[in-house]
Parts: C-alpha cells; sequence; structure tokens
C-alpha cells in the first residue's frame, strides 16, 4: 500500500469577521498518497487556499484532524514543531515568487540548505543540479527579478525541490503566467510526479486537471467531487469552461 503522505478528516474552518462568525470550510476529508498529483479546484473564494494552509500546518482547523506523514499536526505539538515539518517536508511554490533580493539565482536556490547548515560545497552541486533539471542553469548568476515570470517559477519549483522534500505544494503557481509558460511550468510539475514526487496543487484553470492523477473539485468549502485520471466527466468540464473567463477573472 502507497504511504499516506497528507490526511484531512472532517476539517472544519470559521473565520470571524466583525461580529460575525463565518464558516468557510464546512467539512473537507481527503487523502493524498505517496506518487500522486492532487490538483485540488474550484472557483475563487471557494476555500482552496485555506485547505491548503491548515495543510500545512498554518492555520488551525475549527474542527477536525489534519495528518501530516501520520503525525496529528494540531493535536500535540505547538508553531515550532508545524514549522520544523514543513522545512524538512514540504516545498512550496506561490503565484508569486519571493526572493531574497541580495541573492543571485543559485543562492536563492540553496537558500534553504543554508538555513541547515551545509557547505557551500554541497550547496552549490545540489543547485546547479537542480537548476539544470528545470532547465534554468544558464541563469544560476543573475537575479531572479531579472527574469521572466515563467522563468521566475522554474526557480521557484528548483528551490521547492532542493531539500527533497516529501510533498510539493503549490498555490496558483500559474496564476501570473500567459498560457505558453503556465503548460511549460506545469509539464515540468509532471516531470517531477512521474519520477515519484508527490504533488499537491491549487488551480481555477480546469485546462490544467489533464496533468493530474486525482482531482478533487471543491465548491463554497466542500468537497463536491473526486476523480481519477482519465474521469470522462473531467474532459466534459474543462470543455464546457473553454472560453469562460469568468472565473479567471475573479481572481
Ligand atoms: N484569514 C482570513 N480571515 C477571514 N476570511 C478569510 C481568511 N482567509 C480566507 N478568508 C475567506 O475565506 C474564503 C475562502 O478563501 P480562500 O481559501 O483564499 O479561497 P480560494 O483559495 O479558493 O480562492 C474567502 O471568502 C476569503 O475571503
Ligand atoms: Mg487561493
Amino acid at each position: 500500500m502507497a504511504e499516506t503522505i497528507l490526511e484531512l478528516t472532517d476539517v472544519f474552518k470559521s473565520f470571524v469577521l466583525g461580529a460575525e462568525t463565518v464558516e468557510i470550510i464546512k467539512g473537507v476529508s481527503f487523502q493524498v498518497q505517496k506518487g500522486d498529483f492532487v490538483v485540488l479546484f474550484g472557483p475563487s473564494g471557494c476555500g482552496k487556499s485555506t485547505v491548503l494552509n491548515m495543510s500545512l500546518g498554518l492555520e488551525p482547523p475549527s474542527k477536525g484532524a489534519v495528518k501530516f506523514l501520520g503525525k496529528d499536526l494540531y493535536a500535540s505539538g505547538g508553531e515550532d514543531d508545524r514549522a520544523q515539518i514543513r522545512k524538512k517536508e514540504v516545498g512550496m511554490v506561490y503565484q508569486q515568487s519571493n526572493w531574497v533580493k541580495s541573492l543571485n539565482v543559485l543562492e536563492n536556490v540553496y537558500f534553504p540548505l543554508t538555513l541547515r547548515g551545509e557547505s557551500l560545497e554541497e550547496r552549490e552541486k545540489k543547485a546547479i543540479n537542480i537548476l539544470k533539471l528545470v532547465g534554468m542553469e544558464q541563469g544560476a548568476y543573475q537575479a531572479p527579478t531579472e527574469l521572466s515570470s515563467g522563468q521566475q517559477q522554474r526557480i521557484s519549483l528548483a528551490r521547492a525541490l532542493i531539500t527533497e522534500p516529501a510533498l510539493i505544494v503549490a498555490d496558483e503557481p500559474t496564476g501570473n503566467l500567459d498560457s505558453k509558460a503556465g503548460e511549460d511550468i506545469m509539464s515540468l510539475f509532471k516531470e517531477f510526479n512521474d519520477q515519484g514526487k508527490t504533488v499537491v496543487m491549487v488551480t481555477h484553470d480546469l485546462e490544467y486537471l489533464k496533468y493530474a492523477t486525482r482531482s478533487i473539485n471543491m465548491s463554497d468549502g466542500l468537497v463536491v467531487g473526486e476523480y481519477k485520471k482519465d474521469d470522462p466527466r473531467l474532459k466534459k468540464m474543462s470543455v464546457s469552461k473553454r472560453g469562460n473567463i469568468s472565473d479567471k477573472l475573479k481572481v
């Protein structure tokens, strides 16, 4: 049996907004197994990022359990334990790359290893190697901000992979990219998943469901559908939505 990386069981989340308590997540359960490429999709505002943040130990649920590598993230241990798990076991890619501006591409990519105290020689070797895998070794000595958005996302992925985490998490990684650069970065995620990396990605773009081994549809704080790769219902969904840009405009 495949190892379970992440397990959410009947998770709820409420936020207090002024005098009101608003329930944003209304009982979400799903699992991520080793080797999965899970795409969590649904309209803007349905709660995808909130689910990711709870999964990463960044936001305690109001009710329900989140297990990461078998450990209940919020039942025992505090912020420090959760931060340690993130540092060790998770690689993150966001819509907007976040760079240490005084460092070049190579130094940014090996920054997570700098925090671990690895030798300069080790760090450089690993960073060059991973930059080659994302096709960005020629930019190693440039400032990240000199590069295009698509190139910066490749470098973000390299930085996420360098610690060999158990899970790669990406929240709308194509959000700032044109469709060509979007497909390029998605193909890279797919390549790494084919090599055994476990990925959870959030998107509101149905075009990208084709890369997933499993797609989870969220709507208004609930999981309303879960589909295996090549489920014909997925194809129908992405075709019927094509040309409808209202979802994209809401981001
Ligand atoms: N920290 C917060 N405080 C209050 N409301 C929040 C907070 N985070 C998210 N929300 C609300 O929860 C809903 C879901 O947000 P989010 O998880 O970011 O959705 P998605 O990622 O699917 O676009 C939105 O209505 C948002 O305004
Ligand atoms: Mg979001």
